[in-house]
Formats: C-alpha cells, structure tokens, sequence
C-alpha cells in the first residue's frame, strides 16, 4: 500500500533546533527576557512571527509593529549564520537509511515544516530528492497546530490524510498530525511527546519491521 510519510525539518531530520534556540536567546536577552530550554519546547514547530509573540509574552514585553519587525529580521540572519557551512553530517542518526528504505519501498515522500528555510536546508544537506512534495513556512497561513501543513501535504502526493504518518520533535505538530487524524509518530523524549501515537528517541530506534507493518 502506498502511504504518506510527512517529514517535520526543524529537529527530526536535522538538529536545527539547538540554532533556533540560539538564535531566540539573542532576542530575550536583548529584552531582558528569561528564556531558558524549557520555555524553547513552546517554539518548536510554531512559525517565526508566533515564536517571537511567545517571547514576549514570557517577559510580558510590548514592543511596536517596526521593532517586532527588526527582531524578525536579526532572528533569521543569526540563525542563518548557523547553517553557512551546514551540510549532509547536520542529518541527524538513521534519517537517511529510513528516507532510502521508503524510497525503495515507493512510498509517498514530504516535507511539513512551519520553516521558511526549509529548501536551502534541504539543498545543502543533499537529500532534496528524496522529497516528493514540500510544504513549508511559504505554502501556509496558519501554524501548527494547525493542521494545514499536513493535509496540504497530503493532498499534494494525492493520499487520504487517514493514510498519512507523521515524524514531529513538536508538541505543536503531533497536536497538528492528531487534529489531521495521521498517524503521529514523537522524535524525541516521551515525557514531552505524549500525545504522539508512538515515541521514539531518533531514528535509528525504529526499524524495518515497524516501517512495513505503518505501510500495512
Ligand atoms: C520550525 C521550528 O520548524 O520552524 C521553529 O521548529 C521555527 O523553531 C519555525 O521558528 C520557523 O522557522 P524559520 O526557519 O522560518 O524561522
Ligand atoms: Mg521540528
């Protein structure tokens, strides 16, 4: 059967995340905000715009439209000096071996990411092919947990939603992949994940064997 594997980006297929956090920090401490790990896990697969009114709500700070606007701007280019010399050793263990084994088995193929710098992510980690579809930060208006992402995805490799499983290191994007009825599947720690239908710690904790028994 031909299912529909939704990849998230940001901390599933590279670890990405640690920068993101790097990147926000900057930010907060400009602002005198606290902004520690476990306030990042309320960033994580939520867009760029909606990150920083996170922060701000943290530190309970208003800032005008014109300074939100510069810390957008400064966030991206700070993040992006993170990734100048990024490439194919930032995929993060067993993502490649499960993207070749679907592949073999001509599996449906996307990308889901709330990330406007998905593709040069993609591209400089050299497994843009392997993506039959991507949807990203540029192809939707609402953010996950909206669903958009994934039914967007779906609908583009033509494949019931109810047919689709998705691979998230977000609270916010397995919320997404539930509201989808897909199938979640938790990169990352159980604790934080529960909501996913299965959690693993990466991916090479999940192998052949279960990829056959998804695809049915
Ligand atoms: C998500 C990340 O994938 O993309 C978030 O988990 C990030 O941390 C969001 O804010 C938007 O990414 P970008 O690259 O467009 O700023
Ligand atoms: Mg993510």
């Amino acid at each position: 059967m031909k299912k529909a594997f939704i990849f998230d980006l940001d901390g599933v297929i590279v670890d990405t995340a640690k920068y993101h956090f790097l990147a926000w920090q900057k930010v907060a401490q400009a602002l005198n905000i606290n902004f520690t790990h476990e306030h990042n896990e309320l960033l994580k697969g939520v867009s760029r715009v909606r990150s920083l009114e996170i922060i701000l709500e943290l530190g309970n700070v208003q800032v005008s439209q014109a300074d939100k606007d510069k810390m957008l701007i400064q966030k991206n280019e700070d993040y992006l000096s993170y990734l100048v010399d990024m490439d194919e050793s930032e995929i993060l263990p067993g993502v490649f071996k499960i993207l070749q084994l679907l592949k073999e088995k001509n599996q449906g193929i996307a990308l889901g990411s709330a990330s406007k710098n998905a593709r040069p992510i993609l591209e400089k980690t050299g497994i843009l092919s392997y993506f039959d579809t991507i949807v990203d930060g540029n192809d939707v208006t609402n953010a996950k947990p909206d669903p958009e992402v994934f039914l967007k995805a779906a609908q583009l490799l033509d494949i019931d939603p109810k047919k689709a499983i998705v691979f998230e290191d977000s609270v916010a994007g397995i919320q997404a992949a539930n509201i989808a009825e897909m199938l979640s599947i938790g990169i990352g720690e159980g604790t934080i994940l529960y909501e996913a239908d299965f959690v693993f710690k990466d991916f090479t904790e999940i192998n052949p064997v279960f990829i056959d028994k998804l695809i049915g």
